[in-house]
Formats: C-alpha cells, sequence, structure tokens
C-alpha cells in the first residue's frame, strides 16, 4: 500500500525507522584537499572525535577521497567521514570518523553520507562495513544499528583496542563493529 493509499483508508504503513526520516538537504561530494582546513574544524566541533592533524586531513582529502564524504549545507561544511579499504580485505569499507555538526544532527545525515560513499563504482565490491566505537558513544552505535537494518545485514562486534594494552590506559577500549554481509541496496543514496 502506498503511502496515499494509506493515508487515505485511514491506516499507517509500516515504515523502516531508518528509512522514515526527511533527508536534509544537503550536497555531499568527495572531498578535495581545499577541503581539508574547513573539515578539521569541524572535527574539532564535534568531541570525541580525535582531532589527528591538519595533514592527516590532507592525506585523507587527497589519497582517500575517494573512500571520504564532505557534506556542505547552505555552502558550509556539515558532515564528514573519512575511511579506507583495508589492504588485506577488499571486501569491506571501514569507517574511520564520523562528524555531524551538532547543528545538522538527528536529520540522517550519517547515513547519507555514508550512502554517497558506497554508491561510488570505488566501492564496487564492498559486502561488509567496519569502524570501532567506544562503548559510551551512544549516537555512534544509534547510526550503525541504524545502517545495519537499512542495509538488512547482521551486525557483530567485538573488542578491538584495549584500553590498558592497546591505548596505555589513555582511551576508552575501541569496538570493532561489522556489518555485513549485505548486497548493496539498487538505490543507495
Ligand atoms: C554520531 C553522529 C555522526 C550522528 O550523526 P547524525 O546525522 O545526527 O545521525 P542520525 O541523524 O542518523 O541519527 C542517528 C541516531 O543517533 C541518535 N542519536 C543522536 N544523538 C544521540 C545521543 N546523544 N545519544 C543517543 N542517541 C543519539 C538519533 O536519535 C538516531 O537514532 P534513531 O534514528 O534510532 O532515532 C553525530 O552525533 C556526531 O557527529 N557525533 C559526534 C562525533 C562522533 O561521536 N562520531 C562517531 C564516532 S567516529
Amino acid at each position: 500500500m502506498s503511502n496515499e493509499a494509506a493515508a487515505l483508508s485511514g491506516t499507517e504503513p509500516v515504515q523502516d525507522r531508518s528509512h522514515a526520516k526527511k533527508a536534509v538537504n544537503a550536497q555531499i561530494a568527495k572531498p578535495a584537499a581545499a577541503d581539508a582546513p574547513e573539515v578539521h574544524a569541524l572535527i574539532a566541533a564535534c568531541p570525541p572525535l580525535d582531532t589527528n592533524s591538519l595533514y592527516a586531513t590532507l592525506i585523507q582529502c587527497t589519497h582517500f577521497a575517494g573512500c571520504c564524504a564532505v557534506a556542505r549545507i547552505d555552502g558550509k561544511v556539515a558532515g564528514w567521514i573519512s575511511g579506507h579499504r583495508p589492504p588485506s580485505d577488499d571486501e569491506t569499507y571501514f569507517l574511520w570518523q564520523i562528524g555531524v555538526h551538532p547543528d545538522a544532527r538527528g536529520k540522517g545525515l550519517a547515513r547519507q553520507m555514508l550512502a554517497n560513499i558506497l554508491a561510488r563504482p570505488a566501492q564496487t565490491g564492498v559486502r561488509r562495513i567496519q569502524t570501532s566505537i567506544t562503548r559510551a558513544n551512544e549516537a555512534s552505535w544509534a547510526v550503525f544499528r541504524n545502517v545495519s537494518a537499512w542495509l538488512d545485514a547482521p551486525m557483530h562486534e567485538e573488542l578491538w583496542f584495549d584500553q590498558a594494552r592497546h591505548f596505555g590506559g589513555q582511551n576508552a577500549s575501541e569496538f570493532l563493529v561489522t556489518i555485513g554481509p549485505f548486497s548493496m541496496p539498487e538505490n543507495p543514496v
């Protein structure tokens, strides 16, 4: 039943929450080197993201541009995803960082940016998404639960980088999250 038909008959269609959000009107694209200063400032405005260096952001905006996305709303950078394809695993897209400006949150921009990346020819063959999340980052867990539902793929988590063993006690433990296997939706964006 179409939404219109449902409205006419007075019944509500069953909707997947991850699809139900109204998409925000953002321009999403591969980044270029000139985007790096604004992206770096956005990352700084999105704690708990690690700010890294501007040079690292420049490398992501150039060498890894095909695996990254920058979202602009009214010309201003409002969202960012960095990632790469792990050299040892050709079927996986690893999402390193995701940040959405506080003013643009809650509108599904995170998933829109990820869909933009996965729809690119450069990502042909990707069957799994991986990322790492600290236990306390509830917004991030919510984003990836939504991605799992959107792709209709299972989500698995395991301890990856341990607070004591790998971070010398300085960072909270990072859990490796794997979503997949999946086939890309026909119209992912
Ligand atoms: C995580 C982040 C990128 C999500 O961006 P977004 O565009 O707002 O994401 P969405 O609109 O798709 O919302 C995703 C879900 O998170 C939930 N959410 C948002 N903020 C939340 C919070 N503080 N606590 C719990 N859930 C939260 C939303 O309700 C939504 O869940 P729902 O669809 O089940 O209702 C954004 O909150 C952010 O930049 N956070 C700071 C940086 C960060 O922690 N990045 C992730 C680690 S790399």
